[in-house]
């Protein structure tokens, strides 16, 4: 039973191609249900926006449903309603923010737009918590990011990247190799079967800034596979890795430890700049992959500070991170009025939250 002080916070997710929704309170993460639109996307190579909001919309009251009874709890003890707000696709964000904005004006309780990538980074905290600041690393199929994080609610963006982002490249490579989308997990997983034998330059490392850009290493392996690779026969599209022949197994451990190593030369030069910093972050869907955890918690261990990634499962988008990531604003006193707007890839966030003194109970 929920305490009354109990803040339970419901959190929304329809950023993009998932429909998800999860339950948070003072415990931690209660539960989580996901739909995934993956294998509807995966017929055009990529997701179609117009078909993503559609599956949300289809997709969305059953879920509340499911969660709230495999919760156990009763829409009544809901004290708070968060949503990723953007960035994302618009048509998908919608359809999240307009089924949240029905819930807080029919329960009258506070409704938060949350970050999405912020959320990301905060998710980590539902493992263990994250001691301020911290530098986070934001990887995932739309961002390549890092952060200077102060507290829940204040994120300095210090690099993000200028063309491509990293989970973008996986899936451009995986996709060249036959590989459905998205194709960053069975690059993964076919990089663990391989050895780093090829020798790709590291992108866009040669300057003093913090910033990413992935698309010419992603030339040039594309180019490597069309010279030394484009005679290998092996059942396509990929489903499984255990068909794929050694070659492509190297191919892809050496594209990923180029990768792993890039996002560790920049989080050093991070690192440099921001001495103070007492735990490093790891977020986002391409957080998942097994290489990167490895080269990061490496590198981690040698500067003597703690590596927080949320688990696997909650790297790539969900509803618990929002859920989370609208716990921690609401126990600041955040909310936003009903006239939270719905922000689409490429603008800016506002920083609107309104703060009640008191905080929410
Ligand atoms: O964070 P996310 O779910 O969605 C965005 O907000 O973009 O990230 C999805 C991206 C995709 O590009 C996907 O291929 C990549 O994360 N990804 C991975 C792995 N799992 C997902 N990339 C590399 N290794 C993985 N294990
Ligand atoms: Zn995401």
């Amino acid at each position: 039973m929920s305490t009354p002080a109990s803040l339970l916070c419901l959190g929304i997710e329809s950023s993009c191609d998932e429909t998800s929704l999860a339950l948070v309170d003072e415990q931690g993460l209660l539960c989580h249900v996901l739909a995934s639109q993956s294998d509807l996307h995966a017929l055009f190579g990529g997701v179609v926006p117009e078909l993503a909001s559609r599956e949300h919309l289809r997709f969305i009251g059953t879920l509340f449903d499911e969660l709230i009874a495999r919760s156990g709890k009763s829409i009544d003890e809901l004290r708070c309603i968060a949503v990723s707000r953007g960035p994302g696709l618009l048509g998908s964000l919608l359809v999240g923010v307009a089924f949240a904005k029905g819930l807080a004006l029919g329960l009258n309780i506070p409704l938060l737009g949350v970050n999405h990538l912020h959320a990301h980074l905060l998710a980590a905290g539902l493992e263990s918590p994250i001691v301020y600041p911290a530098l986070g690393l934001l990887a995932s199929g739309g961002h390549s990011s890092i952060y200077r994080m102060t507290s829940p609610d204040e994120f300095l963006l210090l690099g993000r990247t200028l063309d491509d982002a990293c989970g973008e490249c996986f899936d451009k490579v995986g996709n060249h190799l036959g590989m459905r989308y998205p194709s960053g997990v069975l690059v993964d997983r076919a990089a663990q079967r391989g050895k780093p034998t090829i020798r790709f330059s590291l992108p866009y490392v040669h300057n003093d800034n913090l910033d990413f850009s992935f698309s010419g290493l992603k030339t040039q392996v594309i180019g490597y596979i069309e010279e030394h690779l484009a005679e290998l026969s092996y059942p396509k599209p990929v489903r499984d890795v255990q068909s794929l022949p050694q070659e492509i197994c190297d191919l892809c451990a050496s594209f990923n430890h180029v990768i792993a190593q890039t996002l560790v030369v920049k989080l050093e030069r991070a690192l440099a700049q921001n001495r103070d910093v007492q735990s490093l972050v790891l977020a986002g869907g391409v957080a998942a992959n097994a290489t990167i955890r490895g080269e990061l918690a490496d590198f981690a261990k040698a500067h003597e500070l703690p590596l927080l990634m949320p688990k696997a499962s909650l790297c790539t988008d969900n509803g618990a991170m929002v859920a989370y990531a609208g716990f921690l604003l609401a126990k600041l006193g955040y909310s936003h009025p009903l006239s939270l707007e719905t922000i689409p890839r490429g603008r800016l966030i506002p920083n609107d939250m309104q703060r009640n003194p008191h905080g929410v109970s």
